[in-house]
């Protein structure tokens, strides 16, 4: 059976609700919202293949800390999923839709070395990073305070996981 297309993210389901946000404008972050969730997503299963799959001297430092950054993006996508959901929107996050949208470049899959796995996963979160930044500035844009705040809290987690990450390849220079 041939899957329907995903359309880009696009608020298209609105529920009433008596929060005062104009409903244009909960569209509009609605839609926003979804295209982090789906990159959000990918994120979460990227942090997970990293786990999974490291070898090396640092292998257990690295396979925990792998699962901790796991841990908080997992946390980061019940947010952003339910703050859509809280302001009307659906959450469209199934793996399916999170792959059609993601705006993160595809996890390599034939490394091993944790120094590669160190500079795949940087690059992921660097990636998710500059989003999630300017998600601040759009949601700011659309007046909406408390998503900015949402993605200043994200945005600030994923720092913190980036600095722990890139302290392993920041030494040998
Ligand atoms: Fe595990």
């Amino acid at each position: 059976m041939k899957n329907p297309p995903v359309t880009p993210a696009a608020a298209t389901t609105l529920y009433e609700t008596g929060n005062d946000i104009s409903e244009n404008r909960r569209m509009e972050l609605n839609a926003l919202m979804n295209q982090q969730l789906a990159s959000a997503v990918d994120l979460q299963m990227q942090m997970k293949q990293a786990h999974w799959n490291v070898k090396g001297p640092n292998f257990i430092g690295l396979h925990e800390l792998f699962d901790k950054v796991d841990e908080a993006v997992e946390s980061y996508v019940d947010m952003i999923a339910e703050r859509i959901v809280q302001l009307g929107g659906l959450a469209e996050g199934t793996v399916r839709v999170a792959a059609a949208r993601s705006r993160l470049p595809e996890y390599p899959l034939a490394i091993a070395d944790g120094q590669d796995h160190v500079a795949a996963v940087a690059h992921a979160l660097a990636t998710f990073g500059q989003a999630a930044r300017s998600t601040i500035n759009e949601a700011m844009e659309l007046a909406d305070a408390d998503t900015a705040d949402l993605f200043t809290e994200v945005s600030r987690g994923i720092d913190k996981w980036l600095w722990f990450v890139e302290a392993h390849s920041q030494a040998t220079k």
